[in-house]
C-alpha cells in the first residue's frame, strides 16, 4: 500500500443476486482528495461503496481503509458513511438523531458537535423537526450531518446531492472541498456527470468496470470531449470497458 493511500481496493469481486456485479475492481484513493465515483445507474457505484465501508459480502479481493480491512471495528469512528437512501430515525428530530449518532461514536461535547454538524448542512432552522416531516433533500442532509458529527477522517457518500437544488449542491461541494483541504478524504458517488468538475479525480464505473480513473482535464484531453458526459460517451463508443 502506498504511503498516502487511504482506500485501497485490489481485485475486488462481488456478486449480488447470483450475478457478478463487480468482476475485478482495483483502485486507490489518496488522502486529502475528493474523488468522484460516477457512472450510470446499475453500474455498481453503491456496491463498490458498500464494499469499502465493509457492509457488502465480497467474493474475493481485498479492501483496505486506513490500513485496516474494510469493516474493521476501529473504522467505525474513522469513516463516515451515508447510504443512498437516508438512514436516520423517522420519529426523532433532526437534532436528536444527530446527537444519537454523536453519542454512539463517543463524541466529546456531543450536543455542540451535533449543532455544528446540523449547521454545516444548513438544517439549523429544521433541527427540531421530526425526520419524517422533512423533504427528500433535507433528509439526505440530515443523514450527512449524522455522518459528519464524529469528524471522520474518511467520508464515503453515496449520492449525497440527489434531489438538492443547485445552490445547496454547490454549498455541499464547497463543504466537501473544505473538508479535503483540512486533510479529510472523500469518495462521493453521483450519476450527475457535471459534478465531475468538483472532483480531484474521477472514477467512471460502467457495468462494474472502471472505464476511467483520471483527473477531469486529463480525461477531456484524452477523449477530446468538452465535458465529463461527453468523455464518458466517447469512452463507451471507443469500446473501453
Ligand atoms: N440487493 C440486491 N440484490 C441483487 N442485485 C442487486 C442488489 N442491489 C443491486 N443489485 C444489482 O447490482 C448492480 C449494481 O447495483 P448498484 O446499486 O451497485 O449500482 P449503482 O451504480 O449504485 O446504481 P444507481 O445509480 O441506480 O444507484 C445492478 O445490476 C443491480 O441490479
Ligand atoms: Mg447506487
Amino acid at each position: 500500500m502506498t504511503v498516502d493511500a487511504v482506500i485501497e481496493v485490489e481485485h475486488l469481486s462481488v456478486k449480488r443476486g447470483g450475478h457478478v456485479v463487480l468482476p475485478d475492481l482495483s483502485l486507490t484513493i489518496e488522502r486529502g482528495s475528493v474523488v468522484g465515483l460516477l457512472g450510470p445507474s446499475g453500474g455498481g457505484k453503491s456496491t463498490a461503496i458498500r464494499s469499502i465501508v465493509g457492509v457488502q459480502r465480497i467474493e474475493s479481493g481485498t479492501v483496505t481503509v486506513l490500513g485496516l480491512p474494510a469493516g474493521h471495528p476501529e473504522l467505525r469512528h474513522r469513516v463516515g458513511y451515508t447510504t443512498q437512501s437516508p438512514s436516520i430515525y423517522a420519529d426523532l428530530s433532526v437534532r436528536d438523531n444527530v446527537r444519537y449518532f454523536a453519542r454512539i461514536l463517543g463524541v466529546a461535547n456531543h450536543r455542540e458537535a451535533a449543532d455544528r454538524a446540523i449547521e454545516t448542512v444548513d438544517l439549523t432552522d429544521h433541527a427540531n423537526r421530526h425526520a419524517r416531516e422533512l423533504s427528500g433533500g433535507q433528509l439526505s442532509r440530515a443523514s450527512l450531518a449524522a455522518a459528519l458529527v464524529g469528524d471522520p477522517e474518511v467520508l464515503v457518500l453515496d449520492e449525497p446531492t440527489v434531489g438538492l437544488d443547485p445552490v445547496l449542491r454547490r454549498d455541499l461541494w464547497d463543504m466537501f472541498r473544505a473538508l479535503a483541504d483540512a486533510g479529510r478524504t472523500l469518495l462521493v458517488s453521483s450519476h450527475v456527470m457535471d459534478e465531475a468538475v468538483r472532483c480531484d479525480r474521477l472514477l467512471l464505473l460502467r457495468s462494474g468496470r472502471l472505464i476511467a480513473d483520471d483527473t477531469l482535464p486529463d480525461l477531456l484531453a484524452r477523449t477530446g470531449a468538452a465535458d465529463a458526459e461527453g468523455a464518458f460517451l466517447a469512452l463507451v463508443e471507443a469500446g473501453v470497458s
